[in-house]
């Protein structure tokens, strides 16, 4: 399987400054934290330093203070440092995580999503502990979903605890503003088509947009609405090739969609994008569900009555889902708080405290509906009977390779806008990063 040259270059580096733990490096003392492959559990109570490092900043940190709270009311001796990169998605986190972790300065532990971010990059390279005595010590295995275990583990280990289970495609807009306007939410994107033509009649913007992210997490949205649960997902094991009609179709369909968003998105963050629909500048926002997060607990806005929700257009009845998780890096100053900060990040107090105010729904089985508000509660009940496939922009089918190469495919598109172009550009990086082989 051919490897991306991103992926390539980081193993590089990371064998020539002898922080690759295997093949070559056999010869090494034993003794090297990188040579530990396994958490090892202990009774002793934590303390020290304990750096957390996501992405989780501004207007994205109460869940994550909240969490953090939980866990210091169980460990005073820990001292927290909450180590947030601002950006979302993780688009700045991400590279300097890297830095971090190729200059042998690992946080103790580090946000990562669930899937091919996880396994296809952090633990092909080998620098992350098996934590499956955890999962076995805290009975993780049977309340957790199999296959959320399965995207987390390999044939080796179990690599992360997951925190959360977030829905990538739903359309958020204001009902009043939709009823000021005289439309309604569209079911599909032939209804979105005739919608933003009165939307811009009446000079309202029909779909918000923000950085390029943004842009690649509409785009799943819309490769799910115009292929199909099936071909989306025979998209990401190779049995449809990039230059198929089927997806030169997604681009055409998406092109014709990005003609209905503001000019101004690649100046914008995501909360820019979801204000413009609070404030009536724009009508509709494909955005996952962190939006429900930010609506309710930052903007302080009522769930059904204040704020609206729906499947993208075209995806009712399938879930995009992604998952947040946290894991323990080799070589770490200080693994016992990372563990217990693991514990935390598993546990159904801790859970069923984040997540009502992040606007994701537990990844247990077991978490107490009666905590959430009508959307998460409306999001698990979709969850629970919906077809759930995974997301590109957030690390489930994809590598980070791919992803990165891909966000370039996007900037050439929103300036091209050439749908074959892109599906050829897209069929040499599924090649290149391994994608479907
Ligand atoms: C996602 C992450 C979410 C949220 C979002 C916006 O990648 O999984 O928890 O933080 O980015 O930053």
């Amino acid at each position: 399987m051919k490897k991306s040259i991103g992926l390539l270059i980081v193993l590089s580096l990371m064998v020539s400054a002898g922080l690759f733990a295997g093949g070559q490096e056999e010869e090494k003392a034993p003794a090297s934290p990188m040579d530990v492959e396994q958490v090892v559990l202990t009774d002793k109570a934590p303390s020290g330093d304990l750096e957390l490092f996501s992405w989780w900043a501004g207007d994205e940190a109460p869940a994550l203070e909240a969490l953090i709270k939980v866990y210091e009311s169980k460990y005073p001796n820990v001292n927290v440092i909450n180590a947030t990169v601002t950006g979302g998605s993780g688009v700045n986190a991400k590279a300097v995580l890297k830095t971090r972790m190729l200059g042998g300065d690992p946080p103790e532990t580090f946000q990562v999503h669930a899937g091919q971010e996880l396994i296809g990059t952090w633990v092909a390279a080998n620098r992350m502990l098996d934590l499956t005595p955890l999962f076995e010590k805290e009975g993780w295995m049977d309340v957790f979903p199999k296959d959320l275990i399965n995207l987390i583990g390999t044939d080796k280990g179990i690599w992360s605890v997951p925190v959360n289970i977030h829905r990538s495609n739903v359309l958020w807009y204001i009902p009043d503003n939709l009823k000021k306007w005289g439309v309604e939410a569209p079911k599909t994107w032939d209804d979105f088509f005739t919608v933003a033509e009165t939307l811009k009649s009446k000079g309202v913007v029909p779909l918000a947009v923000a950085q390029t992210w943004t842009v690649n997490h509409l785009w799943e949205s819309v490769a799910l609405g115009v292929l199909g649960a099936d071909d989306y997902e025979a998209l990401w094991n190779g049995e449809i090739s990039w230059t198929d009609p089927r997806v030169v179709k997604v681009w055409e369909t998406f092109g014709k969609i990005l003609s209905y968003t503001n000019m101004d998105a690649a100046s914008l963050s995501w909360q820019q994008a979801t204000d413009m629909v609070v404030i009536g500048d724009a009508a509709f926002n494909v955005m996952g569900d962190w939006a429900a997060g930010y609506l309710s607990t930052t903007l302080n806005i009522e769930p059904g009555s204040g704020y609206g929700w729906a499947p993208s257009p075209d995806t009712s009845g399938v879930f995009i889902f992604l998952a947040d998780s946290f894991g323990c890096p080799k070589g770490t100053n200080n693994p016992d708080a990372t563990l217990s900060w693991l514990k935390v990040c598993g546990s159904k107090e801790g859970s069923d405290t984040f997540n009502p105010l992040k606007g994701s729904i537990s990844a247990r089985t077991d978490s107490d509906l009666s905590l959430y508000n009508v959307y998460s509660q409306s999001a698990a009940k979709d969850f629970a009977k919906d077809r759930i496939v995974g997301s590109l922009a957030h690390g489930v089918v994809a590598n980070e390779g791919f992803m990165n190469d891909f966000s370039t495919v996007m900037e050439m598109f929103l300036t091209s806008r050439n749908a074959q172009q892109a599906a050829n550009a897209c069929q040499a990086i599924a090649i290149q990063n391994g994608i479907g082989k």
